[in-house]
């Protein structure tokens, strides 16, 4: 390398690509939002305003955001925090409990983690609580210094805010809205939910006690956005260590918007999904293609990934069988066939499959009928089969009736890829009678 360049670290393109990896995948799977906010600034405004009316002027309040999966409920809520936290006056004042529905599956462990999460265990100690409000006006109590005006805003975050409204009378989402609304301790409770009706789930004195103030998120940007987005995800950050791979790799990215190709993929995603978590998904797969002999995406990588992601999981599961196993769908498929969608039991397909080996001169596929029944039940514990419903279980296991949960299209498909598959048994199932 002439001394000129030097200047401009660089690194072997290994590290460049590892490098790079790193970087990108950290921004799909962490929720951090590295480029801009698009849609949402509406929403955004009006809860900085609100979290602010707590913070700053000690205010009670409580709001929902609302909208699907990966709509990007949490993103908005961290850049509002952390835009909140910046203030000057509040920066160590204000105090955060995180729940999640998933998590804090009833009021009891909710309360232990709002507990440690105020770091008031110590406080707690061994007292015992006569009701679970007095618990939690307790610990609010705890976090009131000297004088009554000086109290900490508590933020409570409720992330799946629904799955708290099947607690047990809800008595942690009463306590929290009535605390919210009265004056003392400044509390702020924000729900996180996908649930566009959570509302309704709430008790009457529960909802009379929420301020009703929602935040919907939708989703609602078009397809230059998402394509905009698509760019944002994958481009490089201006501190790359290696500059030179750095303009290469965003000079790439640029040209692979210009593909047709390109384009057609993420038209057919964008319909299918419109949420950014799943063409991060996308992407990912995209970008695990990448290897020093191929350091740079093109169409081909997305158009793989995209077959990958929309490949159908019926025939992955199908193509992870055994031969027996297959040779079981077979003859389903050909009982399906001849009884135009009748269901069937287990003695019916090992009929079926006796006659396909009968018809060889020496066969390999000799099984037991216990080995044969066991493949059966497989089937079934895959739910590629299931038992017909109303009809008695008590029904010896052979005589059982079943219905095939895939269709002919499927079986085929499968039988295409699937390694190795004996030239006799494919015959078998492309012939229309058996
Ligand atoms: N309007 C948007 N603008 C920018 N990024 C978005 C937008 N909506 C979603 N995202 C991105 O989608 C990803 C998932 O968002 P997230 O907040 O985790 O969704 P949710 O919590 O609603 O399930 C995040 O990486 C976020 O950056
Ligand atoms: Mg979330």
């Amino acid at each position: 390398m002439s001394k000129r360049k030097s200047k401009e670290s660089s690194l072997p393109l290994g590290q460049c690509i590892s490098r790079a990896q790193k970087i990108l995948r950290e921004r799909f799977c962490h929720q951090s939002n590295n480029g801009n906010r698009f849609g949402i600034e509406s929403q955004h405004k009006h809860l900085v305003e609100l979290l602010k009316r707590t913070v700053v002027h000690g205010e009670g309040n409580s709001a929902l955001i609302i909208g699907p999966r990966g709509s990007g409920k949490s993103m908005l809520l961290n850049d509002a925090l952390k835009e909140v936290g910046e203030i000057k006056q509040i920066k160590e004042n204000v105090l955060q409990v995180h729940l999640n529905g998933l998590l804090q599956t009833n009021d009891k462990i909710a309360l232990k983690e709002i507990t440690r999460q105020l770091q008031l265990e110590n406080v707690v100690g061994d007292k015992v609580f006569g009701s679970f409000a007095e618990n939690l006006t307790f610990l609010l109590e705890a976090l009131k210094k000297g004088d009554r005006t000086s109290s900490c805003p508590v933020l409570f975050i409720l992330d799946e805010f629904d799955l708290f409204a099947h607690h047990k009378n809800q008595t942690l989402l009463y306590n929290l809205f009535d605390i919210s609304q009265s004056a003392q301790t400044p509390v702020v409770v924000i729900g996180l939910s996908c649930r566009l009706d959570a509302l309704e789930l709430l008790e009457k004195r529960v909802k009379s006690r929420f301020s009703h103030r929602q935040i919907h998120l939708l989703n609602s940007f078009n397809f230059q956005q998402y394509l905009k987005k698509f760019e944002e995800q994958l481009l490089l950050p201006a501190g790359f260590p290696d500059v030179c791979f750095a303009e290469k790799w965003n000079s790439n990215i640029q040209a692979l918007l210009e593909s047709r190709t390109v384009e057609d993929v993420l038209e057919k995603h964008f319909s299918r999904s419109k949420d950014v978590r799943s063409l991060q998904m996308l992407l990912m797969l995209v970008l695990s293609r990448i290897t020093v002999s191929h350091p740079h995406i093109n169409a081909a990588d997305l158009v793989e990934a995209y077959r990958l992601q929309s490949m159908d999981s019926k025939v992955s599961i199908l193509l992870g069988l055994s031969v027996l196993e297959v040779c079981l769908i077979i003859a389903m498929k050909h009982l399906h066939d001849i009884y135009e969608g009748e269901p069937f039991n287990f003695q019916m397909v090992q009929n079926e499959f006796q006659k396909f080996i009968q018809r060889k001169v020496h066969s390999v596929y000799n099984f037991e009928k216990p080995v044969i029944m066991k493949a059966f039940e497989h089937l079934q514990q895959l739910e590629l089969i299931k038992p017909m419903e109303g009809v008695s279980v008590r029904s010896q296991k052979e005589y059982q009736l079943m219905k095939l949960l895939l269709d002919s299209g499927q079986i085929m498909d499968a039988l295409q890829k699937y390694p190795n598959c004996p030239t006799d048994v494919r015959q078998w199932a492309t012939s229309s009678m058996s």
